[in-house]
């Protein structure tokens, strides 16, 4: 470097908006005037903050900033950016502009990373999103040491340099001390949760589960305090089907964005988020200053439980009808929109009043009926209309429980969920639950029931769309080509509640 000539770096990273990593130039120039440390390029305060970390960990190495205009910029300068990962490729494009590493090591390489006080590499969100992104750009990935496997998913190919702190990751790249590959993760076995098998008696409910896993349908359920509403859903997990692998990607990634990505290991199977009633709407559907996913996109490919759903704020109630019809949420922020996947399966329970006793005469407040209404009304007419099945869970005695036999487990219901699954996929390219009309084939009889049943019932379109989406599941259930009057009428019992 000599002293009038600025000495200029530059290296590759990524910014995330929703899932999708942009690339990001950082340049960093070291010229004469006067000592300064500048950032621009539509940096957050978390980037301009790294200066300081960046400055305290080549003090750590023994290296001190020179006494020169530093200038880091970020471009596309009018690409709003956000993280501490740039704390990384800062402190890399310092060490190269120093003249400490040689530029040509990291110049088909992206760096993420966040650096502390002593040179350490600290794990960051995004680190499968940012591997995916550079193998599509071909480009090497610099890490966090302990999210090497995480950047193993993104490609096995892809060259990675895992390092755990910026005095390692300095020597590697120098050639003084080299670090291991990184190897293929192992795939972690599938975990199923809890299983079917607790469960006694309630033959129907069981039933209704397994229709709503088959079909990926969207359930509610009603019924007395104890009753088993929880336990049910807490199983419905165990029989859904397998995800497929850009399922697993998608899901894995929209968890690596939100930091939630189990170590070195991938969401293998459907995810399953139960946030409670006191939640927000920016927690619940996304948002917040930095357009964080929601439980509605952690649940992507999975289910989202809501228990106690009448107990949920208004707001949050209705601010799921839009992510349940698109599939998506966008957040919008004054310069940008994000866009989250959300197609999940929602599944909510409820008591059928407050006391939740309204349907027992001996156990029912002195507000029955009227209680009841009140509470139901508050789940709107249009949330009601999404729910495909809406059944009533009878609770069993104790007695009843202890002499019931143990059920069928959800390893035995597995298999026939997933064969009806992958009917479904076979024929329409969706589940059940995302058909459009233009692919319903019924047969006369059951299309004329279903006539004078949305004529008794007052069924809105919707409703008729999505009884007929059950029938086809029912039908798939039992391997019938062609969905048959028996199929529509037992779908149109669970819209009876
Ligand atoms: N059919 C059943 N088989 C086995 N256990 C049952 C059954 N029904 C209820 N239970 C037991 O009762 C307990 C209460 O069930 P759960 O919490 O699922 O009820 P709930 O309907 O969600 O009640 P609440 O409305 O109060 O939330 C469960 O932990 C479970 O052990
Ligand atoms: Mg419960």
């Amino acid at each position: 470097m000599t002293s009038t000539a600025p000495s200029l770096a530059r290296i590759k990273s990524f910014t995330f908006s929703g899932i999708e990593a942009t690339p990001v130039t950082v340049e960093v120039q070291i010229s004469t005037g006067l000592p300064s440390f500048i950032i621009v390029g539509m940096a957050t305060r978390a980037i301009a903050e790294s200066r300081e970390r960046v400055r305290a960990a080549l003090s750590a190495m023994g290296l001190a900033l020179p006494p020169k205009r530093i200038l880091v910029n970020l471009t596309p300068a009018d690409l709003p950016k956000d993280g501490a990962h740039f704390d990384l490729p800062i402190a890399i494009g310092l060490l190269v502009a120093m003249g400490i590493i040689p530029s040509e090591t990291i110049s088909s390489f992206a760096a993420l990373g966040e650096i502390t006080l002593d040179g350490s590499i600290n794990p960051v969100r995004g680190i499968l999103c940012a591997a995916l992104a550079s193998a599509t750009h071909n480009l090497g990935l610099i890490c966090p040491a302990s999210q090497s496997q995480e950047a193993r998913w993104g490609h096995p190919d892809l060259p990675i340099i895992a390092a755990p702190s910026l005095r390692v990751l300095s020597a590697h790249l120098r050639n003084e001390q080299l670090l291991p590959a990184i190897p293929a993760p192992l795939p972690q076995p599938p975990h199923y949760g809890p299983d079917f098998k607790d469960i006694k008696g309630m033959q129907q409910a069981r039933r209704v589960m397994e229709i709503a896993a088959a079909g990926r349908h969207s359930l509610l359920m009603s019924g007395p305090p104890g009753s088993g509403k929880s336990m049910l859903a807490s199983r419905l997990p165990s029989i859904l089907p397998d995800l497929t692998a850009e399922e697993i990607l998608q899901s894995s990634q929209i968890h690596s964005i939100s930091g939630l990505l189990p170590p070195g290991q991938l969401i293998n199977r459907p995810p399953y988020r139960a946030p409670h009633h006191n939640t927000t709407l920016p927690a619940l559907v996304g948002g917040g200053p930095k357009a964080q996913p929601g439980e509605v996109s952690l649940a992507h490919n999975g289910v989202l439980f809501l228990d106690e759903f009448p107990e949920f704020p208004r707001s949050c109630i209705e601010g799921l009808r839009q992510p349940v019809e698109a599939g998506e949420v966008t957040i919008s922020r004054a310069a940008h929109h994000t866009h989250y996947p959300a197609r999940f399966q929602l599944i909510a329970a409820m008591n059928p009043c407050r006391c939740g006793y309204v349907h027992d005469v001996e156990r029912s407040c002195n507000k029955a009926p009227r209680c009841s209404q009140d509470y139901a009304a508050r789940i709107s007419g249009p949330m009601m209309d999404r729910m495909d099945l809406c059944v009533h869970i009878h609770s069993l005695s104790p007695l009843a429980i202890s002499r019931a036999p143990e059920g069928e487990s959800s390893a035995e219901i597995r298999p026939r969920v997933q064969k009806a699954y992958d009917k479904q996929i076979q024929r329409q390219g969706i589940c059940n639950s995302q058909m459009t009309p233009e692919n319903f084939f019924f047969e006369q009889d059951a299309l004329t029931l279903a006539e004078q049943a949305a004529l008794r019932l007052k069924l809105s379109h919707r409703g008729i769309t999505r009884m007929f989406r059950v029938a086809r599941t029912i039908a798939d259930l039992e391997g019938s080509e062609t969905v048959h009057k028996q199929h529509a009428a037992e779908a149109l019992s669970y819209r009876m509640l």
